[in-house]
């Protein structure tokens, strides 16, 4: 059964934080970390300790105030940034290292102007160094989604030998299509010694928006662990969101396989992130978009009445949300108007529903969306018509 489990990364105090404009403090980041742990996740990114002393210092408080879920903290392959992030880790009842290198031709010629032998060597150094720290120790191959996979099977090769319990295999700049990352993970798997001792995780961002169809093809092809952010924040155009990445999970058994997470938490969890990082969620986002459960046409709004599984494929409870929304448009019918009035406490008659709709929808021409105060208002225009 275990090994059909797929461990949750979440990165949203780190790779999320980064994004332009999003500014959190140590309160708001040990908040978040708390409603993670609830969630179930694996794995925290607390943050990348030596950036600044307020991520140093918000990392140590969750080690403190988190004790249920492994806290990882990210370093550079730098001596420097490794002993610091050990330091800040040492609370910590899990602790995890989270070092690496770029591995592929744009960083090693440009980033570094250096040699791939070097590379290798500066990985190994890494990964020994944070060994001294810590005994759980994830190494990244940044920009892996471009480097060729020969080579990126013999560092990991390298890293493994020296004690890397977890290979993360980041599409750095989201260029990968499905087949391609799916392939990557395929390659590493069965072409690298060592790799059934540790987990292969995948880290994938949103550039041409497959970062989700990336971790699903990493999963699918033997990658355990998948990397990512509470609404998809991160770098550019984001990273893979976690609530898409949980909830396919949960909605197709045939994939064999599960996560730890409490789905139910799923819409709490994703307001108290946009609370925080004042960052607003795209209205029609999958999974926490608030038109994700919201009908307006009078199609859709007929048949959910009838039966909700006619226009949704999740259930809103799933994810912690009552029921889904009929909002009340131009485009509505009859049927959610009748619902609506029903809601309020209002049961009209046949040839009066005809009436009040005549109303409703003269003023829903001119109107974007109905409130209820309005349709109270209808009805008592429609009272003094009849
Ligand atoms: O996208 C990336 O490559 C990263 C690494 C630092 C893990 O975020
Ligand atoms: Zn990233």
């Amino acid at each position: 059964m275990e090994k059909n489990r797929i461990h949750i990364f979440d990165t949203t105090l780190r790779d999320g934080e980064q994004v332009p404009g999003c500014k959190l403090n140590t309160k708001d980041k040990v908040k978040i970390a708390k409603k993670l742990e609830y969630l179930g996740v694996d794995v925290i990114e607390a943050g990348f300790p030596i950036s600044s002393p307020g991520d140093y210092q918000s990392v140590q408080k969750i080690c403190k105030s988190v004790s249920n879920t492994i806290i990882c903290a990210l370093s550079r392959a730098v001596e420097k940034d490794i002993e610091i992030a050990g330091l800040a880790l040492k609370y910590a009842k899990f602790p995890r290292i989270h070092t690496g290198i770029g591995t592929s031709y744009y960083h090693i010629r440009y980033k570094f102007n250096s040699t791939p032998e070097k590379i290798i060597e500066r990985a190994i150094y890494a990964v020994k160094h944070a060994k001294k720290y810590v005994e759980d120790v994830e190494f990244y191959a940044e920009d892996a989604g471009r480097t060729e996979n020969e080579f990126l099977a013999k560092i990991c090769e390298n890293v493994i030998k020296y004690g890397a319990t977890v290979i993360n295999v980041p599409d750095t700049t989201g260029y990968c299509l499905p087949e391609e990352y799916g392939y990557k993970i395929r390659f590493l798997k069965e072409n690298v010694k060592g790799i059934h001792k540790i987990i292969l995780s995948t880290h994938c961002h949103n550039d041409l928006g497959l970062a989700t169809a990336n971790s699903l093809a990493g999963i699918t092809n033997g990658a355990k662990q998948v990397e990512c952010t509470i609404n998809g924040i991160g770098e550019r155009a984001g990273n893979t969101s976690l609530e898409e990445i949980v909830m396919i999970i949960k909605q197709k058994p045939h994939l064999n396989l599960f996560t730890k997470i409490n789905t139910k938490l799923i819409s709490s969890a994703s307001h108290l992130v946009s609370k925080c990082t004042g960052m607003k969620v795209q209205f029609n986002k999958a999974i926490v978009g608030i038109n994700a459960f919201s009908h307006s046409s009078g199609i859709h709004q007929d048949g959910i009445i009838k039966k909700r599984e006619t226009y949704e494929s999740i259930n809103p409870k799933d994810i912690g949300i009552d029921q889904s929304s009929i909002i009340l448009t131009a485009r509505s019918g009859r049927a959610a108007l009748d619902y609506r009035y029903k809601k309020l406490g209002f049961f009209l008659k046949k040839n009066f529903l005809d009436l009040v709709y005549s109303i409703f929808i003269k003023y829903a021409d001119e109107n974007k969306e109905i409130t209820d105060m309005e349709l109270k208002a209808i009805l008592e225009k429609a009272n003094l018509n009849s």
